[in-house]
């Protein structure tokens, strides 16, 4: 049988259970899906809710429900350590609720280390699976419910993608897709290729339907993901490159935005650029992870680019698209990285005029090549390097932020204003945020807004 087909049945029995449980309870069960890491995680997280939806679950936001299920990510140890703290606090409110299930899936739990300290420190827990067996979830959730004592299932990996289960999207007008899994390029800190598996792509027919199905639903924004976007569709029968793939997403009607993440530099192309370029849909936005700007640290890292390659390509996509957004990432604090390798990453901040940039202090992860180097930088000069590299980031970021005020921009209405509720928050194209005064009825709109003052990072604006 069909796997996915094989995963409805279970849904069925999933349903059974639940009915049953809540009729004990005197009411619906309740769940709470909670995510840590990236986009990727945010979109199996949709998944995980939509087979909780399908088997008779209520969500909630509150941790304090029937059945709490954390997604993690590993990629650097304070959201271990986060996962840790939390799980204190769930065990209080089990021994409250002995109906109560915990469950914990995603990068973290692909760890062996991980999976004995849970074992021994944490035996509330009611089942953990991992990223490659996240497809059987209706499957393991009725084996947890039959099941006594804690129920691990992990898979070291898999070359399985399975279609078409159910989604519970966050937003109606925006969706994330997955165009492929795992990575090949095992930069030398990081633990995703470990955690995640070799890169696989899905069938362009594949995506394409699914997107087609989400713009029938009334999605307006779609995000392309993958760990490296660049490298999409190689390994396929039928290779194909990324860039055909978004010429292809462009015509389907409906689409009004579409985003990407993420571009390792070494693969972007110029065909890429090129349709970028061209298409009305494709934002002005490119995250493209720099990690550092110092060539013999860019070398150890495995990243496979030079600094100057990477300068050459940010200029000539300026060049090509002069309204466009760079962003990155940056990792301060790589075993080895001196003062003068911090100030090469300052040079090319500076030179790239970057809109914004995430920050990160170096993490040892274990396992990887980097974890095992001798000369790793010690935490106070980290510290310093680190502070330092963000003040930088912040000027640029805010000086290229200005640089658009006054301007009128579409703007996608997302939601209501966290702390004014008068007022409504929207994305730009560029991926900065505008506040203007709006009403719910607004959200999953594309609008003209006029950026009147530019707060920082932020805009406040006027809808025309
Ligand atoms: N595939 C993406 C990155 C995914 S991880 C890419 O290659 O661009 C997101 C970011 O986490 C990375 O870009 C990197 O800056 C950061 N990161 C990864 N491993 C890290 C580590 N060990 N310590 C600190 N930051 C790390
Ligand atoms: Fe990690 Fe490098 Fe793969 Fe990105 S490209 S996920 S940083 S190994
Ligand atoms: Fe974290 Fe896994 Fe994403 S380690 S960054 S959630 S791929």
């Amino acid at each position: 049988m069909e796997e996915a087909q094989l995963q409805y049945e279970y849904i069925e029995k999933a349903k059974k259970i639940v009915r049953e449980k809540a009729e004990e309870k005197g009411s619906k069960l309740t769940c709470c899906v909670v995510t840590f890491g990236c986009q990727m995680n945010a979109r199996d997280s949709e998944k995980l809710s939509g087979i909780l939806n399908a088997a008779g679950f209520e969500e909630t936001e509150d941790e304090n429900a029937d059945l709490v299920i954390y997604n993690t990510c590993t990629v650097r140890d304070n959201a271990n350590q986060r996962v840790y703290g939390r799980l204190g606090v769930l065990n209080g409110y089990k021994r409250r609720n002995p109906r109560m299930k915990i469950c914990l899936c995603g990068c973290m739990m692909q760890e062996p280390s991980v999976i004995e300290k849970i074992k021994k420190s944490y035996s509330f827990v009611d089942l953990i699976f991992g990223t490659h067996n996240i497809f059987k979830f209706a499957e393991l959730l009725v084996e947890m419910y039959e099941a006594d004592g804690m129920l691990i299932d992990i898979w070291k990996d898999t070359d399985q993608i399975v279609e078409k289960l159910p989604v519970q999207r966050k937003y109606p007008f925006k969706s994330g897709i997955n165009i492929m899994f795992g990575c090949n390029n095992f930069c030398c800190y990081c633990i995703v290729p470990y955690v995640r598996g070799r890169e696989r792509s899905r069938e362009p027919l594949e995506i394409l339907s699914e997107i087609r199905a989400l713009a029938a639903e009334g999605v307006v924004e779609i995000m392309l993901l993958g760990q490296n976007v660049n490298s999409y569709g190689k390994n396929l029968k039928n290779p194909v490159s990324f860039a055909e793939l978004l010429r292809q997403v462009e015509q389907i009607d409906g689409i009004e935005r579409i985003r990407f993440m993420t571009s390792h530099p070494k693969d972007l192309s110029d065909e890429l650029i090129l349709v970028m370029k061209n298409s009305k849909k494709i934002c002005r936005h490119l995250h493209l992870p720099l990690q550092s700007g110092s060539t013999r640290i860019l070398k150890e890292m495995n990243r496979r680019y030079t600094k100057e390659q990477y300068l050459l390509l940010a200029e000539k996509i300026r060049r090509e698209i002069p309204d466009i957004s760079i962003t990155t990432d940056i990792i301060v604090g790589f075993p080895g990285e001196t003062y003068e390798d911090v100030l090469e990453t300052i040079d090319v901040i500076r030179k790239v005029q970057y809109d914004n940039a995430f920050t990160f202090q170096y993490s040892k992860r274990t396992g990887t090549p980097a974890a095992a180097m001798e000369n790793q930088v010690d935490k106070e000069t980290v510290t310093k390097h680190f502070d330092e590299v963000l003040s930088v980031v912040q000027h640029t970021a805010k000086e290229r932020a200005k640089l658009l005020e006054g301007l009128t921009m579409d703007a996608l209405v997302e939601e209501i204003n966290e702390h004014d509720e008068s007022l409504v928050t929207g994305r730009l194209s560029n991926n900065m945020i505008v506040h203007f005064k709006g009403t719910k009825e607004l959200i999953g709109k594309i609008v003209p807004v006029f950026l009147k003052e530019c707060r920082g990072f932020y805009y406040f604006g006027e809808m025309l």
